[in-house]
């Protein structure tokens, strides 16, 4: 993948698209849903973080740990400071496996959503979205937001029928739109120097895919079963087993003892590639391979003319003659043998899966030999750090370019160690199972405030009782009371049960927020702005403190000692707080420091002066007042002597809007503009419509079922317009908007169905003469 830069801390950006129910009103940035339980303190909570920024975020939202293996925790640290919300679906199941253990539930209910109902592409690259989807549900145990999603999982499958052989029985793809490009089928096929054709790959029948549908389809029959459906339940079952075993017979090949490759093209007798490939390791962690001998597959991890490398696994086998016959140019990516942390995180998953089998090949050391290995890979200058793809034989990242791949995330890793090595291992009824993959040297570890089932758990293992000294060689706490204490040699297996606690969201949005881009509302603009800054950065929804990549407004060189930022909104806001992540770099050697005082104004004049206040560098610092309604925000920030001043992100956050009425201004706008217009009461529309033209609401709250909707409109012309109407990207209907002569007509549309939570309303098409003021729902 080059065509994209995964940057890690896109944290606002989803949660201006779709909020969760809501239920009393927040105006402050987002917390986790569990606040105010209290959980235990074995652990110091603030040295690991200390070195990071956004530290208030990471405080409140992940599970703490003490292992005996030094690289494996820093880099988890290091990881935990990730946020998996960039929208790319060919990484979005390791994205959402990642987040699944972010206290606050809302940031993977978002990005799931921004798929199941949202724009978010799920046919660009293959994926296991929905799989990930329902092992995430073991984790927070909300089984109705997984039920609400069901039909629209059924639809996102529906998608990639169009790949699927039915003489083969197995579903096809180029390699590059699954994740590897320059991988072995390209150079089969074009041996001398296609490029093109060695980049993209060759349709191909693929263990990773058909293990990633074999896997989207048990997990709609899982929730299907949740859901009391047993018709979807039974026939997803039947997609699942018809899938394996079309695995089993054409991509497992008997005499290299291994899931490969079938080229599809010319290959009428699906003859299997020669050549054994990492994605050929995949299925295992989908369950698939685990009861056959199959599994002694992975032994090939730990040849060194297999995969095994100090940086791997290799992506290709070393003794196959084509491992890395592209070397890398200083560019990605060459999945022929690099080291591709994406993949690495598959290979971990397959391990546990296998370890934890029955007749496992491999051993608790192998286990964390390769997450060792993937700890010593997710390094840079002696600190964590994670790019796109690493050189197996080097210490050294061979696509790291500056501004594009720092942080890159396309992987899991603290999944790897709270899951793999810890063995977290969650279930569907309110259990936990304890099952860590522990070296035998191994005497102690601890995970600390993860939450679990409305619950904080603590799991901690002391072999002599002396590190935690809590009681017994084997404590587990829920919330902060004690609820295991036992005396346990390893190797522990442990099944834990606990009571029922149903959490509920109080999730607020970010009306600053603009995911659209310049030219569209919310604008901002500033009074200086240093030449490599962006009023724009700092409310386009990404929240993140590096020098680069730069995601920030600065007056740097300013002449002036204070400057003011300003976000304007589409139409007057009801406010009582504005955040302001500052930047602050005079740590790192830079100019730029925390304001010495911030006065804030808005519509009605000055709305807060803050003289004396205590400001964190790069992190957030909210600022509360008595409400007031206003059509801006304007920041006038003060320098402190001889610095800047820097805005990472000037955030809004206010209760979402419930409806009945929802305001196109707000909605994403794609091919149109908001318009003054002093007929509507807001005093501002969305016009300048075309064919092409793209409102789309977020965030329609419903309980599922017909509603009814009135959409007020206005028509200068005399011809009837015509625009579809989409409902969670599914074209329900037509509606022709007759000439109003300027003046707002409601168009009803009857019967419109909704599904259970927050649905997306989209309207497609128009001409310049039309105006759309607004949507009315009546559930
Ligand atoms: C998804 O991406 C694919 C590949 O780029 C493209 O062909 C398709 O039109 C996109 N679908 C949507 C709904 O945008
Ligand atoms: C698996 O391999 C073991 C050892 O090689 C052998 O004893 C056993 O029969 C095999 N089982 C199957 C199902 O092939
Ligand atoms: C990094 O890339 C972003 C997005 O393309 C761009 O806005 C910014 O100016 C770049 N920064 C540097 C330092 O090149
Ligand atoms: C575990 O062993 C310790 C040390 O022998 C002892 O003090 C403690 O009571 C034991 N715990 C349980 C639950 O038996
Ligand atoms: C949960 O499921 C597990 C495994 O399926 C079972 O052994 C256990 O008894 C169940 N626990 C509860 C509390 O229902
Ligand atoms: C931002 O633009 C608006 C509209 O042009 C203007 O009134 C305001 O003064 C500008 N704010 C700053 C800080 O430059
Ligand atoms: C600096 O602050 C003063 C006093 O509040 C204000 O009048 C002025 O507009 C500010 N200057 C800039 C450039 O924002
Ligand atoms: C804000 O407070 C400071 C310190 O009291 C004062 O100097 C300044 O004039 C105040 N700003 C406004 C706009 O009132
Ligand atoms: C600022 O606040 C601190 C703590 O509240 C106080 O000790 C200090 O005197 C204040 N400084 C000024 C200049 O008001």
């Amino acid at each position: 993948m080059d065509s994209f830069s995964g940057l890690r801390w896109s944290i606002t950006l989803a949660s201006f698209v779709l909020v969760a129910l809501q239920l009393c009103l927040a105006q402050a940035p987002p917390q986790p849903e569990d606040i105010g339980t209290k959980g235990t303190s074995f652990l110091d909570h603030e040295t690991p973080i200390s070195q990071f920024w956004g530290k208030t975020f990471l405080r409140e939202n992940i599970p703490f740990i003490d292992i005996p293996d030094k690289t494996i925790q820093d880099v988890y640290y290091y990881l935990g400071y990730a946020q998996a919300l960039n929208t790319i679906n060919a990484a979005a199941g390791h994205q959402i496996d990642e987040a699944r253990w972010l206290r606050g539930k809302f940031y993977v209910d978002d990005y799931i959503q921004a798929y199941t109902r949202g724009p978010g592409n799920t046919t660009q690259y293959t994926h296991w979205i929905l799989d990930a989807l329902y092992r995430r549900s073991k984790v927070d145990g909300d089984k109705q937001f997984a039920i609400n999603q069901l039909a629209d999982m059924a639809r996102l499958w529906g998608e990639w029928d169009y790949t699927f052989d039915t003489n083969a029985g197995l579903y096809y793809f180029t390699p590059n739109f699954d994740a590897q490009e320059y991988s072995l089928p390209g150079f089969v096929v074009a041996p001398t120097g296609n490029d093109k054709l060695q980049y993209d790959g060759p349709d191909t029948y693929r263990p990773s895919l058909n293990a990633y549908m074999i896997a989207n389809a048990r997990a709609i029959a899982a929730i299907g079963n949740y859901a009391g459906n047993s018709e979807v339940e039974s026939s997803f079952t039947l997609i699942g087993s018809n899938l394996e075993a079309a695995m089993n017979r054409h991509l497992w090949s008997p005499d290299q003892e291994f899931y490969v490759d079938v080229i599809r093209p010319n290959n009428p007798d699906l003859k299997p590639i020669s050549g054994r490939e990492e994605v050929g390791l995949y299925p295992y962690r989908f369950g698939i391979g685990l009861e056959s001998n199959h599994s002694r597959a992975a032994l090939a991890l730990f040849d060194p003319q297999g995969f095994q490398a100090p940086y791997g696994p290799t992506t290709l086998e070393i003794r196959n003659q084509y491992y890395t016959a592209q070397k890398p140019t200083g560019y990605c990516c060459f999945w022929q043998g690099q080291s591709w942390p994406y993949s690495t995180a598959h290979i971990l998953k397959s391990l546990a899966a296998i370890y934890r089998s029955p007749n496992s090949p491999i051993t608790a050391d192998q286990y964390v030999q390769t997450l060792s290995t993937y700890a010593t890979t997710q390094q840079k200058n002696g600190v964590p750090y994670v790019a796109e793809s690493h050189y197996p034989f080097d210490n050294s990242w061979s696509s790291d370019s500056s501004n594009h791949s720092e942080h890159y995330d396309h992987s899991t890793n603290n999944d790897d160690v709270i899951t793999g090595l810890l063995g977290i291992a969650p279930q569907s009824n309110h259990s936990l199972l304890v099952s860590p993959i522990m070296p035998k040297d191994w005497t102690f570890f601890a995970i600390e405030n993860f939450a679990y089932h409305g619950h904080l758990i603590t799991v901690l293992y002391d072999a002599y009782g002396e590190r935690y000294k809590c009681g017994s060689s084997f404590c587990v706490f829920s919330d902060d009371k004690q609820i295991v204490s036992k005396n346990l040699t390893s190797p522990i297996h442990e099944l834990i049960s606990l009571r029922t606690t149903p959490i509920a969201s109080v999730i607020p949005v970010n009306i600053a927020a603009n995911p659209n881009g310049l030219g569209y509302y919310p604008m901002a603009n500033a009074s200086y702005t240093f030449y490599t800054d962006n009023p724009y950065k700092a409310i386009d929804g990404y929240l993140f403190y590096d020098d680069i990549p730069d995601n920030r407004w600065t007056n740097y060189q300013s002449n002036s000692l204070n400057d003011t930022l300003q976000v304007t909104f589409a139409r007057p806001r009801t406010i009582s707080s504005v955040t302001l992540a500052l930047y602050s770099d005079v740590a790192r050697g830079g100019g730029v420091d925390v304001p010495a005082a911030i006065e804030i104004y808005g519509s009605s004049g000055l709305i807060a002066n803050l003289t004396n206040s205590t400001l964190l560098p790069n992190d957030r610092n909210t600022f509360s007042f008595k409400e007031t309604k206003t059509s801006y925000v304007a920041v006038n920030l003060f320098n402190r002597p001889n610095k800047a001043v820097g805005v990472c992100e000037l955030e809004v956050w206010t209760p979402p809007i419930s409806g009945p009425t929802y305001y196109a201004v707000d909605s994403l706008l794609t091919n149109a503009a908001v318009v003054k217009d002093a007929a509507a009461s807001i005093g501002a529309v969305v016009g300048q419509l075309a064919p092409e033209s793209v409102v789309a609401f977020s965030g329609i709250e419903s309980g599922g079922g017909k509603a009814k909707l009135a959409l007020s409109y206005s028509n200068v012309g005399s011809t009837a317009v015509n625009i579809d109407v989409k409902v969670n990207q599914v074209r329900r209907v037509t509606l022709s908007l007759g000439g109003t002569k300027g003046t707002y007509d409601l168009e009803m549309i009857e019967g419109l169905d909704l599904e259970a939570g927050m649905n997306f309303v989209t309207f497609l098409g128009g001409s310049s003469q039309l105006r759309i003021k607004s949507i009315e729902i009546e559930n």
